[in-house]
């Protein structure tokens, strides 16, 4: 099945653990901006230079930076079938460039997926997540108290934006910024599928297939 998804929501709605479990069934890639910026910070490259600054204090990396990135994406072999953005995007500007970039290419989206979170269950969800130090893996939720990466020798450590004050910015910053993307998306006539994001990952994966395969 070929699929073009929009992935959005607050931090913490579970954008990554459900673009993950979509990138399996459909076998398509996804793109992350917030795992590539990430990755860039970890390799010490300028991209991850320039933006590390924004995403410590929660405020988003500048519009040219991200569309530079999706830009490459989209045009790389493997975006041919079908993808998912996971996290872009975030501004009216990055949403306006992703349908000028789509455009030009011929490509039409499918559906944007816009998953809810209550702000008590973000900053539950925030606090207790952890990361490897070295590969970027998010440790499963049932595996608190572990210290070490189950893929690498990596170190288990809590995200740097995931503090309670930057999280807390992290929400003002989408309601300000990334909300209305979502008004301008239903304005423009896109397919928006609103997803429930509370409960369990499964009960949530089953909503988010039966929205996209309606
Ligand atoms: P990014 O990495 O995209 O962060 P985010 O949008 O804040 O989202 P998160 O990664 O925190 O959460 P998620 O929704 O993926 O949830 P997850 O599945 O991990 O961006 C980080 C920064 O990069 C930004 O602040 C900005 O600076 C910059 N950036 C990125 N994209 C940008 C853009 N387009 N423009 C400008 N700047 C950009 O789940 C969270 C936790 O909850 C995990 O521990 C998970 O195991 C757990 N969990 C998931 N589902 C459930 C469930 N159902 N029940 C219980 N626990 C669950």
């Amino acid at each position: 099945m070929l699929v073009r998804i929009v992935l959005m929501g607050p931090p913490g709605a579970g954008k990554g653990t459900q673009g993950e479990i979509l990138e399996r069934r459909y076998g398509v890639p996804r793109f992350s901006t917030g795992d590539i910026l990430r990755a860039a910070r970890r390799k010490g490259t300028d991209l991850g230079l320039r933006a590390q600054s924004y995403m410590d204090a929660g405020e988003l990396v500048p519009d040219d930076v991200i569309l530079g990135i999706i830009g490459e994406a989209l045009v790389g072999d493997s975006a041919r079938d079908g993808f998912i953005l996971d996290g872009f995007p975030r501004t009216v500007a990055q949403a306006e460039g992703l349908t000028r970039m789509m455009d030009e290419l011929g490509l039409q989206l499918d559906a944007v997926l816009n998953i809810s979170v209550d702000d008590d269950e973000i900053v539950r969800r925030l606090s207790g997540r952890r990361v490897c130090s070295e590969c970027g893996l998010v440790a499963d939720a049932d595996a608190a108290g572990d210290s070490d990466c189950a893929d690498c020798s990596g170190k288990l450590v809590q995200r740097r934006d995931d503090d309670a004050d930057t999280v807390r910015r992290r929400l003002e910053v989408y309601r300000d910024q990334t909300e209305p993307v979502l008004t301008w998306y239903r304005n423009s006539g896109r397919r928006v599928v609103d997803v429930d994001g509370m409960g369990s990952v499964e009960g949530i994966t089953r909503r988010v297939l039966a929205g996209v395969e309606s």
